[in-house]
């Protein structure tokens, strides 16, 4: 049987403590690109600050590091799957960060429930970060839930805020590029190459609005 949790020792997390994800059957478990992605917030977390979203959060793994951040006030998870969301939700408690974050049940930004379709209109025009570790889509050139999260997201990012998108290795920093043109309000920032083995690159992106 695969291990059902996932840990980042508090040397690994370059100073966010001990990271413990429990992702049991039916919920996502961890991969090495969410590791990989992990490792980029630890090293790179004087970038993250404020409030922030997380595309696709799975068993909250990325939203959770983030808010071991102190600079980072409050994060979103986003999440298709009930039983992610669910887990997410436990792993936030587990890693005592359960005050600055909340998961919501969706379909990328829209809300399943009325609720949280409101609290997410407040939001609008006020993220100041966006983290994503999308799967890849099957039915085209494998971009299109990227696409998808550049799309909606404008609604939600301020002028300057920042995105973290993860990206396999094999997909190479020009396909990125390409991805910003065709989303001028994004700039290609930087491609933060992270520790040798790592089968994933993590890509900067700056968003200015117009
Ligand atoms: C590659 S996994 C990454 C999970 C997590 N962020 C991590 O790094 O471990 C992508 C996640 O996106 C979720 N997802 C897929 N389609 C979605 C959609 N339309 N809206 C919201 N979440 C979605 C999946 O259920 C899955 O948990």
């Amino acid at each position: 049987m695969s291990e059902e949790r996932t840990r980042l020792s508090a040397e690994e997390s370059n100073g966010l403590g001990e990271l413990m994800f429990l992702h049991p059957p039916e919920t996502f478990a961890l991969t090495a690109a969410s590791v990989t992605a992990l490792h980029a917030i630890a090293q790179n977390q004087n970038l993250l600050s404020g409030s922030g979203l997380d595309w696709g959060t799975g068993v909250g793994c990325l939203a959770i590091a983030a808010c071991r951040i102190p600079s980072v006030s409050c994060v979103t998870g986003l999440e298709i799957s009930a039983a992610n969301v669910a887990m997410a939700q436990e792993n936030a408690r587990l890693n005592g960060v359960a005050e600055k974050i909340e998961f919501v049940e969706a379909d990328s930004y829209q809300p399943t429930s009325t609720e949280h379709k409101n609290r997410m209109a407040v939001l609008h025009g006020k993220i100041d970060f966006l983290i994503a570790n999308p799967p890849a889509s099957e039915a085209d050139d494998g971009f299109g839930y990227r696409r998808a999260i550049f799309r909606g997201a404008c609604e939600f990012l301020r002028d300057g805020a920042v995105v973290f998108l993860s990206v396999s290795f094999q997909y190479g920093p020009d396909r990125v590029r390409d991805l910003c043109a065709r989303f001028p309000q994004f700039s290609f920032g930087a491609c933060w190459p992270l520790p040798h083995g790592c089968p994933s690159i993590l890509h900067g992106l700056t968003c200015s609005l117009a």
